[in-house]
């Protein structure tokens, strides 16, 4: 495969405009060194599944039963990825903890981003609207996002990348969510995931 982009799956679980974020830089040409290859969704019912669909991006959905062992889940999700030949996943919204058997296959080979300024307001229990009101009740003036490599620790991996954002008087988590991905979210996103497209490309070649 040497001289090929790296193929990259995203996973997620909702809406998905970190999704369409990617998306539109790889048709800006800003992810010169991947490919989205494959969408991932663990919700069938995910409007990203309609953006990866609408941008002619394969798809796959793999839902967790309800009592279904974690393994059995993980196993599903790595059929498809082996099935596309991916060699990177990126997290985008993805609500689902990976356990560190599936983390260990992917050495620095997974990012997420986070709605924080890492390491404040994040690990478990920080996610979506909490990560929000847990930076306004704390009376941070700062937030922002983060992209990390994903390891066994939620939101512990080696940051690859910070972008800060200001926090208001009057801010709601709502209002805050959004400027965080307008400011952070939405640009930081693709940014990191062509560096480490690019890394992977060259290590492929090496
Ligand atoms: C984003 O806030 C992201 O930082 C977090 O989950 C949310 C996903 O939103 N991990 P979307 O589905 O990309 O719109």
């Amino acid at each position: 495969m040497a001289g090929e982009k790296t193929r990259i799956a995203v996973l997620v679980s909702g809406g998905g405009t970190n999704l369409q974020a990617l998306i539109d830089a790889q048709g800006r040409g800003e992810i010169p060194d991947g490919e989205i290859a494959l969408v991932i969704s663990n919700h069938p019912g995910a409007y990203a599944l309609e953006r990866a669909a609408r941008a002619g991006i394969e798809t796959a959905v793999c839902p967790r039963a309800k009592g279904e062992p974690r393994e059995a889940f993980e196993a599903k999700i790595l059929g498809a990825l082996q099935a596309h030949d991916i060699e990177m996943i990126v997290l985008a919204g993805f609500m689902a903890i990976l356990s560190a058997d599936f983390v260990a296959r992917w050495p620095e080979r997974i990012i997420n981003i986070h709605p924080s300024l890492i390491p404040s307001f994040c690990g478990e229990g920080f996610y979506g609207l909490h990560v929000h009101e847990a930076a306004l009740r704390y009376g941070v003036k700062v937030t922002g996002a983060t992209v990390h490599y994903v390891n066994e620790i939620p939101d512990g991996g080696r940051i690859i990348a910070q972008k800060a954002v200001e926090i208001r008087e009057g801010d709601t988590p709502e209002v805050l969510q959004r400027r965080v991905m307008e400011q952070a979210e939405w640009i930081l996103l693709p940014r990191a995931a062509q560096t480490v497209a690019k890394r992977i490309r060259m290590e492929r070649e090496q």
